[in-house]
């Protein structure tokens, strides 16, 4: 009697609900983070839908380290072979902990999602416009104009996410590495939201210009939770669907879970219409299996009775790989003084491979992708948007330059190689396994068998980094390249490859594709064989974006709200048709705020500042998870 009080107590004191519980939901989100957040607020707009989310984390809006933008992380160096590749596991899932950079992918990629993947309705035109009605974009103050490429006609005034450039600029980017980009036929400086994302670019930050704080799916949540119809209750761990009825259509009648700091094992009940999982590229496939829902084989093996014979779900996982432990150095002449004053600088380069690699590289490669019409392991729809990847000229690697030395990291956008995340027990506090599968795509290049997408990192790094050091006015301050580009290449990419780990982008995990392609969702999100499950979040991409993923899932919320609302009579704003917000002019606060100053401003940055490695201390409020880069089974700590 006692110990069921205590129970009760404990499960009211931490599973804290902000308003009165109602008996049927028209909407329960599991997880409160970038896209569940973002869909609830618009959801709730109408005051006749209610809307419950479930997160396992806590309320963290007004820790620092979340809301301060120059605490964002330095990323562990990867040393012993494996690293943590945190997520978000509190209000604003990982759009609370992340770099906060905002940018969005090209015409040509995300018409590949009708095109290529007969994904219908789902192109540049709609997902864009979702984009932009996601946005606040604020143009940059006028002394930095120059630098910072700014055309409002292509962003959106009137979204919930505030979108901002840098304050400051580094001279080694608009005196240096700008102009050598450039004198090499580098696409100067555009707006990278214009259908192109290629080229050196400074990208936008979700960033509050008026306080310079992060904009995000938890600060959103905090201009819209006096709504009585929306209700987040946090340390709620989502353990399974529950069934109104099985069979070839199945019905959820809501979601069940328990309190995440295992304060109690009680298990509570809710009641919706719609059930909706923003669990992220993890854990979403993890609730779907503990549902009943994926391969038979997989959920008998741990004594889980299947709902839906659905074998799609936990595959098409990426991690695509990033040269970032460490990044390459130019070592440049000492008596040179850089100055820009903030840590935050965010110029980044997206190239296409006929850029970024030598033309004899390019030719060898491109032979070999043209006499491959198959890759063992990867589905064929994957290896054919590839390719019109590869053809078509779009960005397939990125180099960041965000530090306040002359660093670079490269990034392989667009990885062949693809893993699986699958749960190995019962139990939903077991973590799942997840497999990256890291660089198992071999390619016969030139007569040799290399790992295609370490192999075409390597050389693009290579590449770059010789360019660079070697073309005035870069050459005229560096001195060398850590490792030195003159190497081998053997020995080059032995270095990088040691240097190389997860680039945090997981997306996929429950991919929206036709089921025959290997879909687990449909066009409208909704789980096949299902009735009323649907998921919203980084897992249903159908390939990785070569944007930053945030962006481009806050445009999943945008539009699996409208596409939720459409024919009901409840709906608050129609369907766009076409790119309605287009054209929207970004509000911009002109004279005496604190972002017009630009580069003079120098508020926020400790004289010992060294980067953001006080985000480490953040991870206790993460999910972490071991992404060894050489061992092939990552798991939850
Ligand atoms: C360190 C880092 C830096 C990054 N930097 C950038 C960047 O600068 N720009 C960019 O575009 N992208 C960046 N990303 C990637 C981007 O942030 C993510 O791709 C995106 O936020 C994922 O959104 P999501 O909605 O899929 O999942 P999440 O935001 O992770 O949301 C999932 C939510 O579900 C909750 N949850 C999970 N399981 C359960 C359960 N069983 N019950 C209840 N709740 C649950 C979690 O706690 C979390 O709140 C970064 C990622 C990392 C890790
Ligand atoms: C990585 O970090 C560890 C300790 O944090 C340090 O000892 C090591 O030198 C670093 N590795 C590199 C390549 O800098
Ligand atoms: C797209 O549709 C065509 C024609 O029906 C089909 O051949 C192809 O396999 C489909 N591709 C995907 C990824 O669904
Ligand atoms: C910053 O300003 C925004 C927009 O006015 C506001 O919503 C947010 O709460 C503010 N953040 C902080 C930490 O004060
Ligand atoms: C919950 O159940 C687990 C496994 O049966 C047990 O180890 C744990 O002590 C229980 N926790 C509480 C708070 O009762
Ligand atoms: C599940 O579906 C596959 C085909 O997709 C089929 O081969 C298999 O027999 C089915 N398994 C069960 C248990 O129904
Ligand atoms: C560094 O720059 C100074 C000033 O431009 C120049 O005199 C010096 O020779 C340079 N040193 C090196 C090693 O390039
Ligand atoms: C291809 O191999 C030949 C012979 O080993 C070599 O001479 C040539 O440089 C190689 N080309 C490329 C692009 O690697
Ligand atoms: C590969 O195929 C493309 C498109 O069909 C063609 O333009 C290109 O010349 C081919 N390249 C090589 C090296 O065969
Ligand atoms: C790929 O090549 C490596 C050696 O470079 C080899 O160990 C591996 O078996 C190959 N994988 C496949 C699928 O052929
Ligand atoms: C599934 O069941 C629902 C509710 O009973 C019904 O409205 C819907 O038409 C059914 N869908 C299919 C594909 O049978
Ligand atoms: C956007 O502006 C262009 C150029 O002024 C115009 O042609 C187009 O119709 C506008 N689009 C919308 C949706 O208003
Ligand atoms: C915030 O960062 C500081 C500095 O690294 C750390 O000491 C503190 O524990 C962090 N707070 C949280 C809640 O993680």
């Amino acid at each position: 009697m006692m110990l069921s009080k205590i129970s009760v107590i404990l499960l009211w004191e931490f599973c804290v609900a902000s308003h009165d519980s109602i008996s049927q939901y028209d909407y329960v989100i599991a997880g409160a983070g970038t896209a569940g957040l973002l869909l609830a607020s618009i959801l709730s707009e109408d005051p006749n839908v209610n809307v419950l989310v479930l997160e396992a984390g806590f309320d963290s809006r007004k820790e620092a380290n979340v809301t301060d933008p120059e605490r964002r992380g330095l990323y562990d160096n990867g040393t012993g072979g494996s690293q943590y590749v945190p997520r978000g596991k509190t209000i604003g899932g990982t759009s609370a902990m992340n770099w906060m950079i905002h940018n969005e992918d090209s015409r040509v990629q995300l018409d590949i999602w009708e095109s290529v993947l007969n994904l219908t309705g789902w192109n540049w035109e709609s997902i864009s416009t979702a984009f932009r009605e996601s946005e606040t974009m604020y143009a940059p103050p006028t002394d930095l104009a120059d630098d910072l490429p700014y055309d409002a006609s292509l962003h959106g005034g009137t979204g919930p996410i505030a979108s901002t450039f840098q304050r400051s600029v580094y001279t080694l980017y608009s005196q240096y590495v700008s102009p050598t980009l450039e004198s090499r036929g580098f696409t100067p400086t555009h707006d990278g939201n214009d259908g192109n994302a290629n080229g050196p670019n400074f990208l936008p930050f979700a960033i509050y210009p008026f306080n310079y704080t992060r904009s995000y799916a938890g600060s959103v949540y905090t201009t819209v939770e006096y709504r009585p119809n929306l209700e987040v209750r946090t340390n709620c761990q989502v353990t399974g669907i529950s069934w109104a009825s099985t069979g070839a259509n199945a019905t959820a009648s809501g979601l069940r879970y328990v309190p995440a700091d295992g304060s109690t094992n009680q298990t509570t009940q809710v009641a919706s219409r719609e059930v909706v999982i923003s669990a992220g590229a993890i854990q979403s496939p993890q609730i779907l299996e503990l549902s009943g829902i994926g391969d038979p084989n997989i959920l008998q093996a741990v004594g889980i009775t299947p709902v839906v014979n659905l074998s799609n779900v936990g595959t098409s996982l990426r991690d695509p790989p990033m040269t970032n432990y460490w990044p390459i150095q130019f070592k440049i002449n000492g008596s040179m003084k850089l100055t820009g004053n903030e840590s935050i600088q965010n110029f980044i380069d997206l190239e296409p491979a006929s850029k970024i690699l030598s033309p004899a590289d390019y030719n060898a490669a491109s032979s070999w992708l043209n006499s491959t019409s198959a890759i063992p392991g990867l589905a064929d729809a994957q290896l054919a948007v590839f390719k019109e990847l590869w053809y078509t000229d779009q960005p397939l690697i990125e180099f960041a330059w965000q530090y306040q030395t002359a660093n670079v990291t490269p990034y392989c956008l667009v990885p062949l190689s693809q893993g699986t995340v699958h749960i190995n027990s019962s139990d939903p506090m077991h973590p799942p396994a997840i497999n990256p599968n890291y660089n198992v795509v071999n390619a016969t290049i030139n007569g040799t068998v290399v790992q295609w997408d370490m192999w075409f990192l390597a050389k693009a790094a290579q590449y770059y980094t010789k360019l660079l050091a070697t073309t005035a006015p870069m050459s005229s301050i560096v001195i060398s390249t850590v490792p030195d580009y003159k190497l081998p290449f053997e020995e080059w990419y032995e270095d990088i490859f040691q240097q190389t780990g997860s680039s945090q982008h997981l997306t996929g995990g429950n991919p929206m594709l036709e089921r025959e392609a290997g879909g687990v969702v449909d066009t409208e999100l909704k789980v096949y064989g299902t009735n009323n499950v649907r998921v919203v979040d980084g897992s249903v991409f159908p390939y990785q974006p070569s944007a930053h993923p945030m962006g481009v899932t806050y445009a999943l919320a945008v539009r699996a709200a409208r596409i939720f609302q459409a024919g009901k009579s409840t709906k608050t704003t129609s369907l766009p048709s076409s790119n309605a917000s287009a054209n929207a002019t970004a509000t911009f606060p002109v004279g005496g705020s604190e972002s017009g100053n630009g580069s003079s401003i120098t508020t926020g940055v400790p004289a010992s500042y060294t980067g953001g490695a006080n985000l480490v201390g953040f991870e206790k409020l993460g999910w972490a998870m071991f992404g060894g880069f050489v061992f092939a089974i990552s798991q939850f700590v």
